[in-house]
Formats: C-alpha cells, structure tokens, sequence
C-alpha cells in the first residue's frame, strides 16, 4: 500500500502548492475541503445504486434499509439487464455521455482497468475501507496501476451443483472430481427411473461473458491458459484444446443438451430446480434461491472437475465503483462503505448465498454449520484464475466468446478456433 502522502498528491494533483502542503501533512482522506475535482467527494443527497438484475430478491431491504437511516440522503435503485455485456454497455453509454444518472456502479470484476483507465470511475482512498480484513485476490480486482478504483462487495466463485439424491440411489458416494466421471456417473444416474429425460450437464454456453467464464474454466482446468503469468495471450496449446474439446464433444454427445448452448445463469439454474439436471456450473447464489424450489435437501455443491482432477473456477464477483459524473459523492462514499460492510456482506450471504470478500466470514463455524457450501466456495475463490486484466477487456471477450461459440456450434474446429483467438487476442492486447 502506498502512503498517504502518496496518495493525497495523486488525489489532489492539480491544487495550489501550499494547499497541497497541507493536504499532505493532514492527510485528509477527502483532499483539501472547498476543492471539487477527482478525489474531493463532496456533497450529500439522493444517489442512485445502478447494477444487473437483482435475481435473489436481497438488494431492495439493504437500500430500504440505508434509506431509514438516511432520509436525505436516498439511494434509488437501478436495475441493468442480467447480462454482464449488456449491463457493462449501459454502464459505458452513462459514461460516454457525462451523465450523472449513475451514482454508485456495481461493477463486474472484470471491468475495472477499463474503467479506470478511461477515467469513467474515481480512484477511492483506501483507508476508508477495511481491504486488509478481504481476501487478497478479490481487493486485486478492484485495483488498477496499484490505485483502488471499487471496493469489493461479493466475490463469486463456480461450482458444480449436483443431484445427491440421485447419485446416492444410482450408488455414486462422491460427486466427480474429473470430467470423464462426471460422464460416467451421469450415465449411471440416467439409468434411474426417475432420471428419465434428464440432461447430464449445463453452464453458461450463450455468446456472453458467462460463455468466457465458462470457456476460461475449461481450459484452465486442462492446464491451459488464456494468457499467461504475464498478461501475453497463450491459448493455442495443446492443453487449451484439450479443455475446449470437453466442451465441444460434451455439446455433441449430449452431455450438455441442445438448449445448453442458449443457457445464461438464471436458465441454468430453472433446469436445475426443476429437475432437468444432474450437474451444472453455476455461482452462489443459486444455492440459496434452490433451497426454496422444489429440489430442496436434493442437492449439493463440489468443486468444479477438471481433466486430471479438480478444476478451477474463474474469479468472479462485484465491486463498487463511483462514477466520475455523479453528484453527492459523499453520500457515495458512505454508502458504499455500508454496502461492502463485513455486517453487510454477511447478511447477503445469509439471506442470498452471495460470497462476502471477508476471509473471516468462511471460517466462522456456527455460520459453516449453517452453510455448508462456504468451505468449497472459499476454495473455489482462492483457486480461481482471473480472467485478463486489460483495459481493452471488451475486445477480448468479444475474442473468446465470438471463437468459442464458433467452435461449440461446429462451424469452426476447435483448433481453428483456438489458432484465431490466439491472434486476435494478440491484436487486441498488443502483445
Ligand atoms: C457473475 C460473476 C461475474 C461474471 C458473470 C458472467 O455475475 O460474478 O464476474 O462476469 O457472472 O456471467
């Protein structure tokens, strides 16, 4: 972390000397006081809370809840798309356009050097919140050039939701830790009556940036890479193909059914809680929402298999960011403490499944003894690889999602796929 000093010369750059002085030695979180500009989080009022469709239901009383105890200071509640792409366009034509609609952005991991980058979000003081007390991988994805741009409000790992009921008569005692015995159970499952037209195994397979998180997945867990340790894009390997292939062979054989390939999360999740799966990848929050439909007591989580063993997830989840244009920061800034409080996150865990960034919160053991899915999400965060972290993130995932949705629907091998990702990622980069 950088020192204060450090950080107040970069906040308040364009002051006079003699304030910068002072702003340096008394090292005001806000930057000098009267100064509007980057860094100054001034002014208090209604603010709006802008982010993707709120599937589970527990956003609305945490804002009912702010808007008590602040009643001049309302926050209002925007609803995006499900879709990340299309929540991250909404978010950029806001930004493109000036506009003070916005407020506070509940950014995806994924978008925050772009962001950053085209100054459309401040950078935040640090000490205001409590990063030490995160886990290390989730504050890095609301950094940008060592700067914090957001502040992490839920971490989101993959899964892999499975049918206990119908492992355990099939005589299945563990759920799979490689992809070729996820087959070979399912195959053993679907000889059930019971299992009678069900499909072995969904994702997020539609052209969107669940179709990256899932194609990532799979070539990570073959020992692939997208790009490797140093950001240099490194997917045409054998490896990466052998990850892609279970993804095209499974769409051929019928592991994943047809409509699979059309499946966003929340389609995923329906098949799942009503009895058309027997596995699927999917984040937290359906474990949550699939304990009030009807496969209640029927289902439990592992980690994702991989080819060898287990895999590894991409790193999900959701940061707060502030938008550049809004009004009232300062309220901002409070709310957006409040919302990424460790009070806070743990009661969207408790209410939604939604995974805190609080390390402390997966090792409390009254709160494992109630949700028994925290150890192998703790896992499956702490294993996750990050998707790139560039500031032309928009070009790469058009890339993947454009390669591996060519090569899931056969109109490209899957080595042809790989060989035009690798150069196009290498355009889009510059590496
Ligand atoms: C979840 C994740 C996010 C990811 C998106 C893909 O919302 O938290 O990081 O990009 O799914 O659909």
């Amino acid at each position: 972390m950088k020192s204060t000093t450090t950080r107040a010369f970069q906040w308040v750059g364009t002051l006079a000397a003699g304030a910068l002085l002072l702003t340096a030695c008394g090292s005001s979180d806000e930057g000098a006081a009267g100064q509007a500009g980057p860094g100054t989080f001034e002014g208090r009022g209604p603010i709006t809370y802008v982010a993707g469709k709120d599937t589970t239901g527990s956003m609305q009383p945490m804002l009912d809840h702010w808007n008590k105890l602040h009643p001049k200071e309302k926050v209002t509640f925007i609803q995006l798309p499900t879709d990340a792409d299309a929540q991250r366009q909404q978010m950029i034509q806001n930004a493109e356009t000036k506009s003070d609609a916005y407020t506070v952005l509940s950014l995806d991991v994924v978008w925050t050097s772009e962001f950053a980058a085209h100054q459309w979000i401040d950078k935040l003081p640090e000490k205001r919140f409590p990063l030490d007390k995160m886990l290390k991988p989730v504050v890095e994805t609301a950094k940008y050039r060592d700067g914090l741009y957001a502040v992490p409000a839920s971490s989101d790992g993959g899964m892999l939701y499975y049918r206990t009921d119908l492992l355990k008569k099939a005589g299945v005692s563990q759920p799979p830790t490689t992809w070729a015995e996820l087959k070979a159970d399912c195959a053993k499952v679907k000889k059930l009556p019971e299992a009678e037209g069900m499909s072995c195994y969904a994702g997020q397979f539609q052209k969107y940036e669940g179709l990256t998180v899932n194609f990532a997945e799979a070539v990570n867990s073959a020992g692939g890479v997208v790009t490797d340790a140093n950001g240099k894009p490194d997917v045409d390997t054998a490896a990466a193909k052998k990850g892609l292939d279970f993804l095209v062979d499974s769409v051929k054989d019928r592991t994943i059914p047809k409509e699979g390939i059309t499946y966003l999360e929340e389609d995923g999740r329906q098949a799942f809680q009503s009895g058309k799966l027997i596995f699927l990848r999917n984040w937290p929050y359906v474990y949550s929402l699939a304990g009030k439909s009807d496969i209640k007591g029927k289902y439990a989580v592992a980690p994702l298999p991989g080819l060898d063993g287990p895999g590894s997830s991409s790193l999900g989840g959701h940061n707060l960011a502030l938008s550049t244009y809004a009004k009232n920061k300062a309220t901002a800034l409070d709310f957006m403490k409040f919302l990424s409080s460790e009070e806070n996150t743990a009661t969207f865990l408790k209410e939604a499944s939604l995974a805190p960034p609080y390390a402390a919160l997966y090792d409390d053991k009254a709160l494992i003894g109630q949700y028994p899915y925290l150890p192998v999400l703790k896992e499956s965060i702490l294993r996750a690889v990050p998707r790139p972290r560039v500031v032309q993130y928009g070009d790469v995932t058009a890339a993947v999602q454009r390669e591996a949705y060519a090569a899931l629907t056969g109109s490209k091998s899957s080595a042809q796929a790989l060989k035009d990702l690798q150069e196009a990622l290498q355009k889009s980069t510059g590496r």
